[in-house]
This record gives C-alpha cells, sequence and structure tokens, in this order.
C-alpha cells in the first residue's frame, strides 16, 4: 500500500489534527476543503490542495481527477465532512435537516465511492475511516438530525467493508463524543458551559482531535491490517457506561 493520504474536510479542526498526525507518520497528503483559502491559511504551500465540495457526485470527480493529474493515487482516506444541527425531530427545518444529511451521510457515501472506485479501477488494496459520533448509538436529547445521519454512516461502513474485504479494501468508523474544535466553538465558549458537558461523560475532562486523529491514523496504517467493519469509539464512556452522579 503506498503512503498517500487523502483528507476530506482538512480545514476543520478534526481534518487539521489527522494531518499532523499522518504527515509524523511519513504520508504524502491531499487536502480538500469547500475553501481554498482556508486550506492556505491551515497547510501554507503544502500538500495538494484541492477546492471541492465532496457532498456532491461532482465535486468527487474532481478531487480525483486533480489527484490524478498530479500522479498521486491515495490508498487511504480519512473523511472528516460533517456538522452538527441541533434541535429536536418537530422545530428542524427542512433545509437544516438537508444540510445535516448531506454534510454527514451524503458526502461520506460519494467520497468513499470515489476512492474505492479508483482502488478498484488501480486493483490497489487501500483503507478508509468515515467519522460518526456517539449520538448515532446512545438516544441524546436534540440531536435527531445528526443521529440519523451518522447512523447512516455506521451502516455505510459495515456495507462497504462487507463488499471490498475480499481485494484488501478496509472501511473502518470512529464514534467521538465532543471534541474543542471549530464544530464546537459556541458550545464550549464559557467555563460553565465546558463544565456543564465535561459532567456528562464518565471519565474526566473534554476530548480532543489530536487523540481521536491519532486512533484514526492507526486503523488507516497497516498496524490495523485484520480491522474492517468496525467502528470505534472515543468518547470517555459516554455511549456504554453511565457516570456517576457527580
Ligand atoms: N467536534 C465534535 O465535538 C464532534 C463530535 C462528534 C462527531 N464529530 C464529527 O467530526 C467530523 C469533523 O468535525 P470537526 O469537529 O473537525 O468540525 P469542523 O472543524 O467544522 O470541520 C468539518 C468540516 O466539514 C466541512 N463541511 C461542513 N459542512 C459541509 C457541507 N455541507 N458540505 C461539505 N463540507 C462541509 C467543512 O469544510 P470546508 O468548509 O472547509 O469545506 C468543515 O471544515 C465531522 O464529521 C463531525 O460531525 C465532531
Amino acid at each position: 500500500m503506498n503512503k498517500i493520504a487523502l483528507i476530506t474536510g482538512a480545514a476543520g479542526g478534526l481534518g487539521r489534527a489527522v494531518a499532523a498526525e499522518l504527515v509524523a507518520e511519513g504520508w504524502r497528503l491531499i487536502v480538500v476543503s469547500r475553501d481554498a483559502g482556508r486550506l492556505a491559511e491551515a497547510y501554507g504551500a503544502a500538500h495538494l490542495q484541492i477546492e471541492a465540495d465532496c457532498s456532491s457526485v461532482a465535486g468527487v470527480r474532481k478531487v480525483f481527477e486533480q489527484a490524478a493529474a498530479a500522479d498521486l493515487r491515495p490508498a487511504a482516506l480519512a473523511h472528516c465532512v460533517g456538522n452538527i444541527r441541533l434541535g429536536p425531530v418537530h422545530r428542524m427545518s427542512e433545509a437544516d435537516f438537508d444540510d445535516c444529511l448531506r454534510a454527514n451521510l451524503v458526502s461520506a457515501f460519494h467520497t468513499l465511492g470515489g476512492f474505492v472506485g479508483a482502488l478498484r479501477e488501480a486493483r490497489s488494496p487501500g483503507a478508509a475511516v468515515l467519522v460518526s459520533s456517539v449520538a448515532a448509538q446512545i438516544g441524546t436529547p436534540n440531536h435527531e438530525a445528526v443521529a440519523a445521519a451518522k447512523a447512516g454512516v455506521e451502516g455505510l461502513v459495515r456495507g462497504a467493508a462487507a463488499s471490498h474485504a475480499a481485494v484488501g479494501i478496509r472501511v473502518n468508523g470512529v464514534a467521538p463524543g465532543i471534541m474543542d474544535t471549530p464544530a464546537t466553538s459556541a458550545i464550549l465558549a464559557s467555563a460553565a458551559g465546558r463544565d456543564a458537558v465535561a459532567r456528562q461523560y464518565p471519565l474526566p475532562g473534554l476530548g480532543s482531535a489530536q487523540e481521536l486523529a491519532r486512533l484514526m491514523a492507526w486503523l488507516l496504517s497497516d498496524r490495523a491490517a485484520r480491522v474492517t467493519g468496525q467502528v470505534w469509539a472515543m468518547d470517555g464512556g459516554f455511549a456504554q457506561i453511565r457516570p456517576l452522579v457527580k
């Protein structure tokens, strides 16, 4: 397997953390955002930078065409596109729900499709990691939209892992609890807000993009060569155990 990795949502909090981990492990990167300026701000002139929207088939096609034109054919995919749209099912607008599905599920489906299609055409092995959320596994108030979208991502992980295992393509997911990234800056802005969120988790503290990025880098590496079809929780115990009343 070559050491070329594609990171989508690469200008975001998790995307940047994954990029740092993969560079440290000797990968060459293709980084994607809808905004070239954000990529330049994050990476300067480093890496192959592609401006595209991975939530459409046309956007994904552009990514693989530009990568191939630069003679870069990724063997690893870290799909870090997504958003958080909170609100109960009866109060969420159609536009917000559509945006949530598009960012979290539709983008994962099309990006994985482009990645797997290119690998299969080249008869090459590879590994992908998609990002779910604790909300897919345990009912969490006001998370209906993101829970539905991320549950779809987890189904996609298992389905695609089954389809492509025989040709050496691994597909896994990660399911974090809340992490301190731009997506959660409003929720975690105040000390009181951070404290209230942290108290919901059995383990003390809040998650970080760096620790999830280390898990994602491991899943993409040959060290995880026998791992596919799994969704790995990294959530301070949120989805499986109850916290003591604090
Ligand atoms: N932060 C958390 O607490 C948390 C918890 C559970 C799961 N997650 C998941 O972790 C992943 C990374 O999130 P993050 O925390 O790093 O957030 P982030 O900093 O906001 O990065 C997410 C990136 O996704 C891209 N994006 C957002 N909406 C999009 C849309 N409609 N179409 C295409 N691209 C879109 C944006 O990229 P551009 O604008 O640059 O194109 C953005 O930079 C997401 O899947 C998120 O759902 C995060």
